[in-house]
């Protein structure tokens, strides 16, 4: 996020370099959300609240200048507690802390030690900052989706985790603060029943009150059903790459190059040093083997021998057993060669298995090897946007016909504001301080949505959280599955398209009332809804036992091993576009699927009117399916209602439906961990 690519008058011998055209915060245009829009909604009465770490509130991405005072709508706090305080920007901010999970180099106020929910927040609404980088890396202008609006923090996670408790006290707040959009990019590593789950029953208040909720679907992918946050009433948020990608490059002495993924800021103009492989300095007198110093892990290596060298290591390190021998920098080779950078503490890169060895034998065969590791440069991705190996996947691991991820959004190699006390690298003891960082995570793509659903909610104040969410859904770029082998369960609906978002034509709305009946159909009793609900809903009438009368923009369908596929959908539509309307419903299914659509045609006459429609698909008897892709859309000649269909195989004999999947029995509940919430 939040970068410039800036045009460098330098020839790429490795690999061909597509020039980029100097823009602004890269991710926002590279889902065509430019700058100087033409279309501006009234952003200045959005409120967009974050849970996360807190904030730093002096940093220039929240700087009040030129912004009124909050709308009066706006019913929140400013916690001022150690020198923390709110202007026109940010005009709210609490922390929470009822595990007692403050740490000695925390701030008892919303102010953020970690770094974290100061990049969110300013990826979220962020203004407009001219001149941010990252050590001098990807200099440009930085910029939230919705820059005009104003921010709420709710400090909820301390570098220990986030507690339960916290979490939901933070969304009561958020919502009777009188937040529009809550944007929390954060997870369990374990699924819990929605209640159980705080994040399922904050949301659920939040969409009570108008409020939709962006998450992020965490960061355990490719493991399939990975997938986090997975409740139908908030928005669940993949990650993706933009296109553009860092890398820094190894110059032998030989005059061989290598090209590795890092984010290296670190210029050593192109000097040559000596190079020495780790394997080749074990620290003798500690006990080390070389089959542990080749790794270069804290304390293996030997400082006589590694001094003033650039380090060639098997494996990826945070950089520290090679700063605390004095080496100069750090070519890593890992066979897990990641598909995005990252920051380290001193002059670093990371090859692939192949280019490592090509390296090692140059150092093993050559008398006084050299070589040098070159700062970072930005090249073109033609490849994006791809989802991100450590995104997670679905299928749903809870309500498996509810598809989920949602959306995909930018959150890999991503700029934005950053604590100026948190390190900035992987090396947690690294003392190098800055205003913007780069990083990567489904937490950073979480916020991207929930700008673009501020953007919407700016547009259209009147539309619910599900409308919202619908929008975004259904007008979504359609990403390409042949770089993408998990398909849906890696993208949702496909890639977010705020501009796109703000005229879809027709919406998939849902109340809470439909929710109600949801759960009720997967089986709650009025007790277990009521822990959701927060309220006096009851559950009654008969039980389908599936997700599938939910109006949800997108539709799932598992079905046991060995079994044939059928499934009924019900589905109503509300036209949000010209009041005369005419859509047709274009059906794409692969040779397995009957897809039919009754009615196939939707004839409308005013604003806000609702259509329904069933979509019965069946086929034969299927096993072993990792997943069969069509869609659904609806067109009237100016909009594409689309929306992904899915089929795919199960566990036979499992029941399907109620909320428990295989492999979530395993899972401990979150009470037993303490009640404090993994983070992503
Ligand atoms: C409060 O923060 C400001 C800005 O960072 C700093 O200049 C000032 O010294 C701080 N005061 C205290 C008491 O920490
Ligand atoms: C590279 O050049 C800069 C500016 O001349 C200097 O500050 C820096 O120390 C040099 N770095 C190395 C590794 O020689
Ligand atoms: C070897 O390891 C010990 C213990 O960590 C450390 O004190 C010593 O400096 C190391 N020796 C060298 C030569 O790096
Ligand atoms: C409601 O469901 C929960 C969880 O399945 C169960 O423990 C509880 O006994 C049920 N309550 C009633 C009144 O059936
Ligand atoms: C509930 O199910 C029963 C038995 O299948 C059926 O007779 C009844 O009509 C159903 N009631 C409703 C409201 O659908
Ligand atoms: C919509 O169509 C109806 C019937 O064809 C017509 O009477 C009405 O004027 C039209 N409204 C608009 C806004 O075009």
């Amino acid at each position: 996020l939040f970068v410039v690519i800036t045009e460098k008058d330098r020839v790429v011998s490795v690999l061909p370099n597509t020039k980029l055209q100097l823009h602004t915060t890269r991710s926002w245009e590279f889902m065509g959300l430019p700058q100087n829009r033409f279309y501006l909604p009234p952003e200045r009465d959005i409120i967009v609240g974050v849970l996360d770490t807190g904030i730093w509130p002096e940093s220039e991405s929240f700087n009040d200048d030129g912004f009124s005072a909050p709308p009066a709508k706006w019913k929140g706090i400013c916690q001022t507690a150690s020198n923390f305080s709110c202007n026109n920007k940010l005009i709210g901010a609490r922390y929470y802390n009822s595990e007692d999970l403050y740490g000695v180099k925390e701030f008892k106020s919303p102010r953020d030690s970690e770094g974290h929910g100061t990049h969110t927040s300013s990826t979220a609404a962020g203004r407009d900052v001219a001149g941010a980088s990252y050590l001098g890396l990807a200099q440009g202008i930085a910029r939230g989706g919705v820059p005009q609006a104003r921010i709420a923090v709710y400090k909820v996670c301390w570098s220990s985790g986030c507690a339960m408790a916290d979490i939901l006290a933070a969304f009561d707040d958020a919502v009777a603060d009188g937040v529009d959009i809550i944007s929390l990019s954060v997870g369990s590593d374990f699924p819990a029943q929605y209640f159980d789950d705080p994040i399922a029953i904050g949301a659920f208040h939040a969409m009570q009150h108008g409020i939709l909720t962006s998450n992020s679907a965490g960061n355990s992918g490719p493991r399939p059903r990975s997938v986090s946050n997975i409740v139908p009433w908030t928005l669940t948020v993949a990650t993706s790459t933009i296109d553009r990608k860092f890398v820094s490059q190894v110059v032998l002495g030989n005059g061989q190059t290598f090209t590795g993924n890092a984010i290296n800021p670190f210029d050593l103009n192109g000097t040559s040093f000596p190079l020495i492989y780790g394997g080749s300095a074990p620290n003798v007198s500690a006990g080390v083997s070389a089959d542990f110093s080749r790794s270069c892990r804290t304390g293996s290596l030997n400082s006589y021998k590694v001094q003033g060298k650039i380090v060639f290591c098997y494996d990826f390190e945070d950089g520290h057993g090679v700063i605390e021998a004095h080496g100069l920098g750090n070519i890593m080779a890992d066979s897990a060669h990641s598909d995005f950078a990252i920051s380290y503490p001193l002059p670093s890169t990371l090859l692939n298995i192949e280019d490592g060895e090509k390296v090692l034998d140059y150092i093993q065969t050559t008398d006084n090897p050299i070589g040098t590791i070159l700062a970072s440069d930005t090249w073109k991705d033609a490849s994006a946007p791809r989802v991100i190996s450590f995104s997670s996947r679905g299928p749903n691991p809870l309500t498996p016909d509810i598809l989920k991820p949602d959306v995909t959004a930018p959150g890999v190699d991503i700029l934005a504001a950053w604590s100026p006390v948190a390190p900035p690298s992987i090396y947690h003891e690294d003392t190098t301080r800055v205003k913007y960082n780069i990083i990567s995570g489904t937490s950073m793509s979480c916020p991207h949505a929930s700008g673009a659903a501020a953007f919407v909610k700016a547009a259209y104040p009147d539309w619910s959280p599900t409308a919202i969410k619908s929008a975004l859904m259904t007008t979504a770029y359609v990403m390409d599955a042949r770089k993408n082998k998990d398909a849906e369960f890696a993208y949702g609906s496909g890639h977010i398209n705020p501009l796109g978002a703000i005229d879809p034509g027709l919406v998939y709305d849902a109340s809470e009332k439909d929710y109600v009946e949801f759960l009720c159909n997967l089986g709650y009793n009025s007790s277990t809804l009521r822990l959701v609900t927060g309220d006096s809903s009851t559950c009654s009438g008969n039980r389908t036992g599936n997700a599938w009368d939910l109006n949800y923009p997108s539709f799932a369908l598992s079905i046991p091993d060995g079994q044939s596929i059928k499934g009924t959908f019900q589905r109503r539509v509300t036209n949000v576009g010209s009041p005369n309307s005419t859509y047709y419903a274009t059906v794409y299914a692969p040779s397995l699927l009957q897809v039919f659509v009754e009615p196939s045609v939707l004839s409308f006459s005013s604003k806000g009117e609702t259509k329904s429609f069933t979509v019965k698909v069946s086929g034969g008897v299927i096993a072993q399916q990792p997943i069969i892709s069509g869609y659904i859309a609806w067109k009237d000649g100016v909009h594409v209602v689309r929306s992904p269909l899915v089929v795919y195989t199960v566990l036979p004999n499992d029941p399907i439906p109620i909320g428990k999947a295989p492999g979530s029995f395993e899972s401990p509940p979150m009470r037993h961990r303490n009640g404090i919430f993994g983070h992503i």
